[in-house]
């Protein structure tokens, strides 16, 4: 469980307080064991924050300053990124663009104040398919002011993982003909760091359940059985509460939700939630277990509302617009999933001809016909320089056979349309879902200067080409 966060309320120096000093914590990226594959496997050794899998919860206040040494005890460079949160350039954690990389042994000091209450989420922005795979990501919950009125508030960080007959977390980092498909989508899902067991909840109790999918590639289709969750955030930022469309959430990596759940099953009883995203690979995630106590209360309360983020709107009317084209990839899913059940791959293979490169590792993907791979690097120039303060239309067009979860980093913006219809409920987001084909409108303001990171969050993607630079002066 996620409960180690308490060790890190330990402030680094002595003396008293001064009242408006910045919390003062710290975060380590080390080896550690976790029982990931069960209790019959040996404990799988990872990389992990703190020691823990996931790491720490950390809980900050809503626009209180706080402060992370964050110390790296891997044998590897690593930096953090605070994946969601709306801070300054020099806080987001990219090694070579934002910051130099923290070196082993050595310590880095972030410092922001968030400006948005929500759940978001961190992890390093180095060797990230490695060092996402072998387990460093924790849950960043920002508090509102005024605590959310449910009767828990409860986190579940799902992540997925590819273990080994022995139990260990499989080698093969960064396979080109994977990254060409759905990425490296492993066989083991774990929440809050063990197989899912039941949940224990009660008759008429109020949850608000926060949903990280911190996997590197594995996108959730979830299902409620016998529940009608409604989502009240997305990516930390509130939107009007909505149900599930066609009853399913879909979490690509990076995602969350917050859902508000009524629990209005009978009591004694469970109840499934499943993940039907891969065809023919469904799985039950895990269950919800009543337990024999009454109905904490019989009549289901207005859902609620979560008091509204300070961000800035964007002027539609004024908006610059720009698109952004996703290329590349196997040409079409029939291929990959014959390649992934063994199949002769026929004609075609992965797409050539991509533009401008930088970096290392191959190229599949591309963006306006130009990859940035690896951990991306500064010597690209930004593919838009977006002028500060302005509004900003992009246009994401997916000309790929293959699901993209993508991120822009510094902002939430609105998600406006999606294939033509525009997406109700207000809602943003910093990570969007794009189907094969799917054609999205974002809009926010550019009121953060620097050079800000945008990519897909599915790993091997993003470190193959699916990944630029938006350049805010
Ligand atoms: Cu979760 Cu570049 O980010
Ligand atoms: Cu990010
Ligand atoms: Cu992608």
């Amino acid at each position: 469980m996620a409960g180690a966060g308490l060790v890190l309320t330990a402030p680094l120096r002595s003396g008293p307080a001064r009242a408006a000093a910045p919390k003062e914590l710290r975060l380590a990226a080390e080896p550690a064991r976790a029982q990931l594959a069960g209790a019959d496997h040996p404990p799988t050794i990872v990389w992990a924050y703190d020691g823990s899998i996931p790491g720490p919860t950390l809980r900050l206040r809503q626009g209180e300053p706080v402060r992370f040494l964050v110390e790296n005890r891997l044998d590897q460079d690593t930096t953090v990124h605070w994946h969601g949160i709306r801070l300054p350039n020099a806080m987001d954690g990219v090694p070579g663009l934002t910051q130099p990389p923290i070196r082993p042994g050595e310590s880095f000091l972030y410092e922001f104040t968030p400006p948005d209450a929500g759940t978001f989420w961190y992890h390093p922005h180095a060797n990230s398919l490695e060092q996402l795979g072998r387990g460093l990501a924790g849950a960043l919950i920002v508090e509102e002011r005024e605590p959310a009125p449910v009767d828990r508030d409860v986190l579940w960080v799902l992540a997925d993982w590819r273990i080994d007959e022995q139990g260990q977390i499989a080698a093969g980092f960064g396979n080109m003909m994977e990254a060409g498909m759905s990425g490296r989508v492993g066989n083991t899902v774990t929440l809050n760091g063990t197989i899912p067991a039941d949940q224990p909840v009660r008759a008429g109790e109020r949850i608000r359940l926060r949903l990280l999918n911190s996997s590197l590639a594995r996108i959730m289709s979830l299902r409620f059985e016998g529940h009608d969750p409604l989502i009240i955030a997305r990516d930390g930022q509130p939107c009007d509460p909505h149900q599930l469309e066609d009853g399913r959430l879909l979490l690509g990596p990076a995602m969350r939700v917050d859902l508000l759940l009524d629990m209005q099953g009978e009591s004694g009883r469970r109840y499934r939630i499943t993940d039907d995203f891969y065809q023919g690979l469904g799985y039950e995630l895990s269950r919800f277990a009543y337990s024999d106590e009454p109905p904490l209360r019989t009549k289901t309360p207005e859902p609620i509302r979560l008091p509204p983020n300070p961000l800035p709107e964007p002027d539609l009317a004024a908006a610059e617009r720009r698109e952004l084209t996703l290329e590349g990839g196997m040409m079409s899913r029939m291929m990959g999933s014959g390649m992934m059940s063994g199949g002769m791959m026929q004609g075609g293979g992965m797409m050539h001809g991509m533009g401008g490169m930088s970096g290392m590792g191959q190229a599949v993907w591309s963006i306006n016909g130009t990859s940035m791979t690896g951990d991306g690097h500064a010597g690209m120039a930004p593919l838009f320089n977006l002028a500060r303060g302005k509004s900003h239309l992009v246009t994401i067009r997916n000309r790929t056979a293959w699901w993209h979860p993508i991120h822009l980093h510094g902002f939430s913006f609105r998600v406006l349309a999606r294939n033509g219809a525009a997406v109700p409920h207000n809602q943003w987001a910093d990570t969007v879902l794009l189907a094969p084909e799917d054609t999205v409108e974002i809009a926010f303001v550019a009121d953060s200067p620097g050079d800000w990171m945008l990519h897909c969050h599915v790993t091997d993607h993003q470190t193959a080409g699916l990944m630029t630079v938006l350049r805010v002066a």
